[in-house]
């Protein structure tokens, strides 16, 4: 599908249909979508508004059958506008795509840039979030249904006549194409199946796919890397663990970052075995890999001026008779010793070890990725994702840099105290303690592998992959993450 941005009226673009706005309230349309109105004789403000009561509520999505030359009008809905923001413009435009995937007079698509009249938003911000609202519009998860759902929207033109607008809209959409696809993209490897995804394949697409320059070690040089954490976790599967090392780096580059995804390509909890309605998802515990894999491969088309090493250490949480075991006290990299107090606890253990594998990369800053704690999803809801680190310098930076490119994370508190309940009478920490505050229990576990370096660590696994269809209209895998790594990187 193509999406681009035109320099002319939207009167004179050939499609399909076209796509105004109306905020909440507006009786007399202005703007672009008051041109319209006027083009076809006062329509909106007559028809749509005066007798079939459009409101302009938010999502709002108004229909008019086909004009004369044969194009649809859509009337969409943009709310208050002192509360319209970046994450409305995409889902709206996600939404208004989704239903038009399936129609047969919908090939090509001409729309203002909506945001950028009176709402005052910037024009590249504008046409970057109705750019991967169309991306997401347009995405399904049909790799393994008999029937495809195919998208019937060609093309999809932001007419905008003003030459400046124009011009930011242009990058906007530029960036917006990259950023777009890395998100399908993790949501396509996210949504695959376990039986499908395991650490040889994760690792595999990884090389593949990544963009840059990726190693792969098995397990018998991550043992000799000291990394008996990780391999400890992945002990009772039947396939190998692996880790993977990814590199970018610009010749301007002035920073070096690491970023970790966690990897358990499936968790099944160990022989702390989840309940069947827990263990549903977890194909999705390898949501902060994707997320890291697709960010590289977008930088790697974005170039920026920096050094990125992107680490996974990718195994499966099963059990069986090999499988490590509460009790069992095993070294870190680090030399620091873990009880295992809970098997299903598995991710901070195999993020210990790539955490201190990341800061002998001798990084300038650590951020991982992370479904990590159900806590943080009780905390959260599917609303926001956690955030939380040893820095709130760079954890202000990350939530700013995340607000931009449209996904919320909330910061939660380190207080020491929550590493109360991780004291050990055998070794120098537990894997986990109590119930309560266990999103932040889990980040002080997580601190106790970096010593030096500013690290952000982000808990999605509220936000990671949904039972029911999310703001974007899309369920299952979301690909959080990928959207504000990238902004961020990009900054
Ligand atoms: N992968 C899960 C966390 C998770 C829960 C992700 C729900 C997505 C949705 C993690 O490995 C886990 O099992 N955490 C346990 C920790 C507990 C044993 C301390 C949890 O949150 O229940
Ligand atoms: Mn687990
Ligand atoms: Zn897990």
């Amino acid at each position: 599908m193509k999406v681009e941005v035109k320099n002319v009226s939207i009167l004179d673009v050939k499609a399909d249909v076209i796509i105004v706005n109306l905020f909440e309230g507006v009786k007399v349309p202005a703007g672009v979508t008051g041109i319209v109105d006027k083009a076809y004789k006062g329509v909106i403000s007559d028809f749509v508004i005066k007798k079939e009561k459009f409101t302009g509520k938010y999502g709002e999505i108004y229909k008019l059958p086909i004009t004369a030359e044969g194009k649809k009008i859509i009337i969409a809905g943009l709310g208050e506008q002192k509360s319209f923001d970046y994450v409305k413009l995409r889902n709206l435009n996600a939404k208004i795509i989704k239903s038009l995937k399936s129609d047969d007079n919908a090939k090509t698509v001409v729309s203002i840039l909506h945001g950028a009249g009176i709402a005052g938003l910037c024009p590249e911000g504008c046409a970057k979030m109705i750019t991967e609202g169309v991306l997401s519009g347009v995405y399904d998860f049909d790799k393994y249904k008999s029937e495809k759902s195919e998208n019937k929207v060609k093309e999809f033109i932001i007419a905008e006549t003003d030459k400046e607008k124009y011009k930011k809209a242009k990058k906007g959409v530029e960036k917006a194409l990259v950023i777009g696809e890395a998100v399908n993209r993790a949501r396509d490897l996210i949504n695959d199946s376990a039986q499908y995804i395991y650490p040889e394949t994760l690792a595999d697409y990884a090389v593949k796919n990544s963009g840059v320059k990726t190693t792969v070690y098995n397990k018998a040089q991550v043992k000799k890397m000291g990394m008996n954490a990780f391999l400890a976790v992945g002990q009772g599967s039947v396939h190998e663990p692996k880790f993977i090392h990814m590199e970018y780096k610009s010749e301007k580059a002035k920073k070096k970052i690491a970023i970790i995804g966690k990897g358990i390509t499936f968790d099944a909890g160990g022989l702390d075995l989840k309940p069947p309605s827990s263990m549903l998802t977890m194909r999705d515990d390898m949501s902060g890999a994707a997320a890291v894999i697709e960010t590289m491969r977008a930088i790697s088309i974005l170039k920026p001026d920096i050094e990125v090493h992107a680490l996974v250490a990718a195994c499966e949480n099963m059990p069986s008779g090999s499988s490590y075991k509460p009790g069992d006290v095993i070294i870190a990299k680090n030399g620091k010793s873990i009880e295992i107090d809970n098997t299903d606890a598995e991710g901070r253990v195999t993020l210990a070890d790539a955490l201190c594998y990341a800061e002998e990369l001798k990084v300038d800053e650590i951020i991982d990725i992370a479904t990590l704690t159900g806590a943080c999803m009780v905390a959260l809801g599917t609303v926001a994702s956690g955030v939380m680190g040893n820095n709130d310098k760079k954890i202000k930076e990350f939530i700013e840099n995340a607000e931009k490119a449209g996904e919320r994370f909330w910061q939660l508190p380190m207080y020491e105290e929550y590493g109360d309940s991780l004291k050990s009478d055998i070794a120098d920490t537990k894997n986990t303690g109590g119930r309560n505050g266990g999103a932040s229990a889990a980040g002080i576990f997580l601190s106790k592998f970096v010593e030096k370096t500013p690290w952000v660590h982000l808990d999605i696994a509220g936000t990671a992959f949904l039972d029911n269809a999310g703001s974007e209209g899309i369920k299952g895998a979301q690909g959080i993450g990928v959207r504000s790594l990238i902004e961020f990187l990009t900054a």
